[in-house]
């Protein structure tokens, strides 16, 4: 931070440039383009891959309401699609089912911190929203690598957070990451010749130099998100009645949260908030019926959306939980 102030260079950058490069080679993606915030990396994105006011956008309904505020901000019409209750992701079939003539892209989500299936090969452009993923990996591929382009939000609680809001886009294509550089900042690449109607949202160097310093510790931190995940099975949160334990396979989850499945979630969510237990249910209203959503009703039922919605629970999770904290979250579920 010191270095930045003395540099004079606060936005973009060299400090910028390097964590650039440092997160595209982190992610296995050619490029990485900085900008202001997660929401701002999804509407770029979508901008990038020229999607236009009018055109449809498939995106599941139990996410983080920004997924879809960051389509209608442009223009552009989220169409909600369900998910799998179990994964709490989209699958093929439910993205399918959304889509018409009008599908210009598809966003998906990788909820908690699991990895959304890989949608290429249903005909459209694919956005895959890495804000709560950074670092899952499957087949050796990691979060943000899975559709054209990958966002990522660097907001403080993310498993990788700034000290204030960032953002990126990580793809492979040469032309979106051209077209996206431009976007973030006023549709210009020279400050002189205006080419686009954009955005000013970029990334600061002083979060740069912060992402910078924990970005080598990721790996290990989500490592150590897994063992909690691990603890909290081998200690018996399975055997608790009426808990179904968050599914995963091994190493692709990142456990941004640790969500749980119950029809007495909210029994539960009471019980443990008297104990002093840090427990959230995040999407009890999915997307689809917030009001400013009005606009845009689903075409059909989404049961699986509304199934998660009334059934999940984030119970404590991260990097430093140890077990003598996991076994009381874990007495407590059982004496609630
Ligand atoms: C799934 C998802 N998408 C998008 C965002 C938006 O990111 P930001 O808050 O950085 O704009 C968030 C987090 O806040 C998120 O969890």
């Amino acid at each position: 931070m010191t270095a930045v102030a003395r540099s004079g260079r606060y936005i973009l950058g060299p400090e910028v440039e390097a964590f650039e490069r440092e997160f595209a080679d982190f992610c296995g993606a050619r490029h990485c383009i900085g900008v202001g915030n997660g929401t701002d990396a999804i509407t770029i994105s979508l901008r990038a891959l020229g999607v236009e006011a009018g055109d449809e956008v498939v995106v599941p309904s139990f996410t983080f309401y920004a997924s879809a505020e960051a389509i209608a901000n442009m223009g552009a019409r989220p169409v909600f699609c369900d998910i799998d209750p179990r994964t709490f992701c989209v699958t093929p079939d439910t993205v399918k089912a959304a889509m018409t003539e009008r599908t210009k892209a598809i966003l998906s989500v990788d909820l908690f911190g699991r990895l959304a299936p890989d949608l290429r090969g249903l005909g459209v452009p694919v956005v895959e929203d890495s804000a709560q993923a950074h670092g899952a990996t499957r087949d050796g591929r990691r979060a943000g690598t899975n559709g054209d382009a990958g966002t990522f939000s660097f907001f403080p609680s993310k498993n990788l957070g700034a000290l204030g809001d960032g953002g990126a886009i990580v793809t492979d294509d040469d032309e979106l990451a051209a077209r996206a550089r431009r976007l973030r900042f006023h549709g210009s690449t020279d400050k002189s010749t205006f080419t686009d109607v954009g955005y000013n949202s970029r990334l600061d160097a002083v979060q740069a130099g912060v992402l910078r310093l924990l970005l080598p510790d990721l790996d290990g931190w989500n490592e150590a998100r897994r063992e909690v995940a691990r603890a909290y099975a081998r200690n018996g949160l399975g055997e608790v009645d009426g808990i179904e334990l968050p599914e995963w396979d091994g190493e692709e989850h990142v456990f941004h949260l640790y969500v749980i499945r119950s029809e007495r979630a909210d029994a539960l969510l009471e019980a443990l908030t008297e104990r002093d237990v840090g427990v959230r249910a995040y999407y009890r209203r999915p997307v689809h019926e917030q009001p400013a959503m009005a606009p845009f009703p689903p075409a059909a039922d989404l049961p699986g959306t509304a199934e998660a919605a009334r059934t999940h629970l984030a119970l404590p999770m991260g990097p430093l939980l140890d077990e003598r904290a996991i076994d009381e979250v874990i007495a407590a579920c059982a004496s609630g």
